[in-house]
């Protein structure tokens, strides 16, 4: 019997020493950016993969597509996206997507944010160039998460502010190939000529994979951008799973503006998608306050807020 434990030890020997050693190579996970994977689960909203709790079977990246400059605005959607209730079951990493960083200022303070919150992708694309970052976009991720694929990708607006929670619940029954979700505009027009509207827009990730891998639309990007990545979708008969969220998806609206409601804009409501055009500091001071993000400030004789 202790002869036979013995030898079970032994043959277990080699295979244990096998995992050390990958251990010590591969500290992350399988995924790349191992950093930006670890460090990013407390900074910007994620939920983190947990034994005891419930598994996650949706995994979703939310790229915010912005410029280096955007210095307060990332700080903005950091803390928006921080203070958030995390999705059940769901992992959503949003991520800065930016193009290569031009200036002396930026490639310092830019790597700053990286070492602070890991949150932001430098990709090959060159500012400025008002084509083709879209492109850059999508056709970057399939090699970049090669090893952690998500499930669905989006490329969301840095003034839009998404619910991540209702986001994954309504991606949860969907087709996890061929789906684009979104916003339909313009909103009255035939839904064959239809484009999910730049506020944010969602494919599965085979269809940013067919993207990359289809070199021709890098050469046919004339118009707006999520107009054309409409029409490259139509074109290639691709992302044919469509789900709109017309009441859900928004651009902000508050008694204070000159505009009215119409089929794109209305007042906050709780089982927001995503608002858009939050456009200043007062319209996500408003935002964050409707969707109750201030409710964990603690009383404290340190400070005296009149919220
Ligand atoms: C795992 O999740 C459960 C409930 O969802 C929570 O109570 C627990 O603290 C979590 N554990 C870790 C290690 O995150
Ligand atoms: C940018 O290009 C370099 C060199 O070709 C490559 O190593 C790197 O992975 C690329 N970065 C992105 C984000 O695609
Ligand atoms: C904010 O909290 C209040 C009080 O708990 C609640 O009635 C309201 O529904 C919450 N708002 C949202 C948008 O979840």
């Amino acid at each position: 019997m202790a002869m036979k434990r013995l030898s079970f030890s032994l043959f277990l020997l080699p295979f244990l020493l096998l995992a050390f050693v990958y251990s010590l190579f591969f500290p992350g996970d399988f995924s790349i950016l191992p950093s930006l994977a670890a460090r990013c689960s407390n900074s910007v909203a994620a939920t983190p993969a947990n034994a005891t709790g419930p598994a996650v079977d949706l995994r979703v990246l939310l790229g915010v597509v912005t410029r280096a400059e955007m210095y307060e605005r990332r700080a903005l959607l950091r803390l928006a996206y921080a203070l958030q209730p995390a999705p059940a079951r769901a992992v959503v990493d949003v991520r800065f997507f930016v193009c290569s960083l031009a200036r002396e200022e930026d490639a310092v303070l830019v790597s700053l944010e990286i070492i602070a919150h890991g949150d932001v992708v430098v990709l090959n694309c060159t500012e400025n160039m008002d084509d083709g970052k879209t492109h850059s976009y999508f056709s970057s991720l399939p090699a970049l998460f090669a090893d952690a694929p998500y499930d669905y990708v989006g490329k969301i607006d840095d003034d839009s502010y998404y619910r991540l929670a209702s986001l994954a619940d309504t991606l949860r029954d969907k087709p996890r190939r061929d789906l684009y979700h979104g916003f339909p505009a313009p909103c009255h027009a035939d839904p064959r000529s239809q484009f999910m509207s730049g506020m944010g827009y969602i494919v599965s990730w085979d269809v940013a994979a067919w993207v990359a891998a289809t070199e021709a639309l890098r050469g046919d990007v004339k118009g707006p951008e999520d107009e054309v990545f409409g029409r490259w979708l139509r074109r290639g008969g691709k992302g044919r799973n469509r789900y709109g969220e017309e009441t859900r998806m928004y651009d902000y609206l508050d008694g204070g503006m000159r505009e009215g409601v119409n089929c794109f804009r209305h007042a906050l409501v709780a089982d927001t998608v995503v608002v858009h055009k939050l456009k200043d500091r007062l319209k996500w001071a408003r935002t964050l306050k409707f969707f109750n993000a201030t409710q964990g400030l603690k009383p404290s004789k340190l400070y005296h807020v009149d919220l």
